[in-house]
């Protein structure tokens, strides 16, 4: 494991740590910004869809950290079947922004700089896809 995969799982742990399971706070703030994707997700009465895709994301950036070249197939694959549901490939951008920030904030004063370039740097890595 390099540094960039020990930024980001103390940075998965942190927040595990504060706020148990964050995907409430993630889809709070997406819907906040992008308010036209909520009724995309309103067959979701469970929330089971959203949990799981947020671990689908997390698991994404994680292999991307460890250098594997199967997430960017991933990130691919899911824009076709995304887009097939209404979701413009703009808004994967604006989803990984937002659970940054949601995770930035719920790790608070003990969000370190390492997690932040970690998180930095996996985003970038992301929208080069
Ligand atoms: C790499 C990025 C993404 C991955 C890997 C991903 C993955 C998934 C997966 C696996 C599901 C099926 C979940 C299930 O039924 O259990 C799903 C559903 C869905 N995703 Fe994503 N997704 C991504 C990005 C996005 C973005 C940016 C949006 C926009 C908000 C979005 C909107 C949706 C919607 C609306 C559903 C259907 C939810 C439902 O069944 O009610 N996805 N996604």
């Amino acid at each position: 494991m390099d540094q960039l995969t020990d930024a980001l799982e103390a940075s998965l742990e942190l927040v595990a740590e504060r706020c148990g399971d964050p995907t409430e706070r993630v889809y709070d703030r997406l819907f906040a910004r992008q308010p036209e994707m909520e009724a995309l997700f309103l067959g979701d009465q469970s929330r089971q869809a959203r949990g799981h895709m947020l671990q689908m994301v997390l698991d994404t950036l994680t292999g991307m950290a460890d250098g594997a070249a199967w997430p960017a197939n991933m990130i691919r694959a899911e824009k076709i079947n995304h887009d097939q549901i209404g979701v413009p490939f703009d808004v994967f951008a604006t989803f990984f922004g937002v659970i940054h920030e949601t995770f930035r904030e719920a790790g608070g004063e003990d969000w370190t700089a390492e997690m932040e370039t970690a998180w930095t740097d996996l985003l970038a890595r992301a929208a080069a896809v």
